[in-house]
Parts: C-alpha cells; structure tokens; sequence
C-alpha cells in the first residue's frame, strides 16, 4: 500500500479562511495575546506566525516579549494582567518557559475563558469530564485531520505516543471523546512496536527523529506524526539541516494509507485551531452568538 498524503497546510489554509470569514461578522474585533519568555529561535518563529497570522485573520494580537531572566513573578503579573484586561479575549503562553519558571504557575492565572490554549485546570478537567471548552490545539488539529480521511473514527483503535500535558494527553482524550479505543504508549511503555501495530490510528508525539519505524504501522493506518525535529542534512550542504517527524516516513507511508507529511501535516493546524480558539472564546465571554466553526 502506498499512504495517501493528508494535507494538514491546505486543511489549515482552509480552517484559516473560515475564520477569517465569520471575523468581520462579528460586533467586535477579537484580541489575541502572545507571551514569550527568552530567545529560543524555534519558538520566536511559532510566535512571529501564530501573531502574523492572528492579523491576517482580521483580529487584533499582541506580542508580549520578555527577556530570558524574566523572574517568574512578574511573567505571573503580566498574565494575570491580560486576564484581567477586558479587551483581551485570549492568551497563549508560548513552552517551554526558562527553566526558573514554573509553567504551572504561569498557566494558573490564565482567565479559563480565554484559555486559547486549552492547557489550565479548567480547560483540561472540562476534557476530561467530556463538557464543552477550549481545546489544545494540536491535537485538536489531530482530530480534524483524521476527519479529513472520510473514515469513520468510531471504534478504530488509536495509539498515542507521548503523555505530554500539551499533546499527549489531551489527544487521547480528544479521540475518546469520537468514540474511539485508546492507549497512552510512553517510555516505560513495553513492546512499543507490537502496541504500534494494533493501532489503525497512530499519533506519535514524543519528539525523536524518526523514531518509528515502517515495520511498527499497520496497513491501512492513519498515521499523524506530530512530531518535528531539526536532524543534520548534509546532503543540502554543510551545516545544513531540515525538518522531520517522529516516523520515519517513507517506510511507514508503504504501509499506512493515509499519512501526515513534517512539514506540512500537523503543525499547521496548530495555528488554525489557536485562530479559531480566539474566535470561540471571544464570542463565548461577550456573549456573541457562536459562529459554526
Ligand atoms: N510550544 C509548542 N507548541 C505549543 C503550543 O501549541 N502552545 C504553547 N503555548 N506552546 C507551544
């Protein structure tokens, strides 16, 4: 079998104009805030993106930069401030934080309503407990992607590879809740590839080069590789290097049929969801009708 690409960067332009469309419907103008703390070059790109692209859906953002000594009280006071700022409606917390910082305590003043991200107390109990809310947005773009398939997510068996608060954990909630047979594989995990194998949906999320192997991704699987990392390319020339995921893609894609490309798979839907998390928790605290998104 040869895997069938699922366009996460044409389904996320998509998601993109949708909510670029709704926007300008709306009796006001949505605000996003974006909180850096430090210089890691890989996150000030997501950052420079997630702002660039809040602006091209028509809503406001801002961009709150702090320098990597930031003491951990005052990136507290700058979020309880956006919290408590009536003109903000959603925040995001880019991780990871400088490692003086606790990101819980950053995460627990976050307003849950404007909780874009979906990672606070409220937001991850109110998944657990099956209620409405913002969800985090990678794997909510997951879900949307194996969606994409037309294939009946009921039933299937899902694998997800990783329990961070971020992706793991919340995607194995998120295909709980369609209805699907999960198991959160982690590295006390035994037999990872016999576990791999029984998946029809596959989400790798643990952040190592091409960790999976062809051989561990049944046939006919829907594989969504979450993963994205920087590995050495010296056939592009010295010192060069390009992105993968954690699935060593052409092998797996000889046995899936449908697989996510890195780039251009997960990650774009990453922004898309935290486009439409804005629009959602906008309408949600000012009481604006909700647009179907
Ligand atoms: N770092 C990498 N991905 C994300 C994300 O989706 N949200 C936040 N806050 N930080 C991240």
């Amino acid at each position: 079998m040869s895997a069938r690409i699922i366009d996460g960067k044409a389904i996320a332009a998509t998601l993109r104009i949708q909510v670029g469309a709704v926007v300008p419907a709306l009796p006001g103008q949505p605000t996003l805030a974006v909180v850096i703390v430090g210089d890691d070059p890989a996150s000030h790109v997501y950052v420079r993106s997630k702002v660039k692209e809040t602006a091209a859906a028509g809503m406001r953002s801002l961009h709150i930069e702090l320098p990597a000594d930031t003491a951990e009280a005052e990136v507290v006071a700058r979020v309880k401030a956006l919290s408590a700022d009536p003109d903000v409606d959603g925040i995001l917390v880019q991780l990871p934080l400088p490692a003086h910082i606790d990101p819980q305590r950053v995460l627990d003043v976050i307003d849950p309503q404007k909780d874009v991200d979906g990672l606070t107390d409220t937001s991850a109990g109110r998944l657990a407990l099956g209620k409405p809310g913002l969800r985090p947005c990678t794997p909510y773009g997951c879900v949307v992607l194996a969606k994409s398939t037309g294939e009946k997510l009921a039933g299937k068996n899902v694998v997800v590879l990783g329990r961070s608060i971020l992706v793991g954990r919340p995607a194995a909630l998120l295909f709980l809740a369609e209805d699907c047979t999960v198991t959160i594989a982690h590295s006390k995990t035994r037999d990872l590839a016999a576990l791999c194998r029984s998946a029809d949906i596959l989400v790798p999320a643990i952040g190592r080069a091409q960790f999976v192997q062809g051989d561990w991704v049944r046939d006919g699987a829907i594989v969504l590789d979450v993963g994205i990392n920087r590995v050495p390319a010296p056939e592009k020339g010295e010192g060069k290097t390009r992105l993968v995921g954690d699935v060593a893609f052409d092998a797996a894609a000889a046995r899936a049929a449908w697989i996510t490309p890195v780039p251009g798979g997960v990650g774009p839907m990453t922004i898309a969801c935290l486009l439409r998390n804005t629009v959602l928790a906008a309408c949600d605290r000012r009481g604006w009708a909700l647009p179907a998104l």
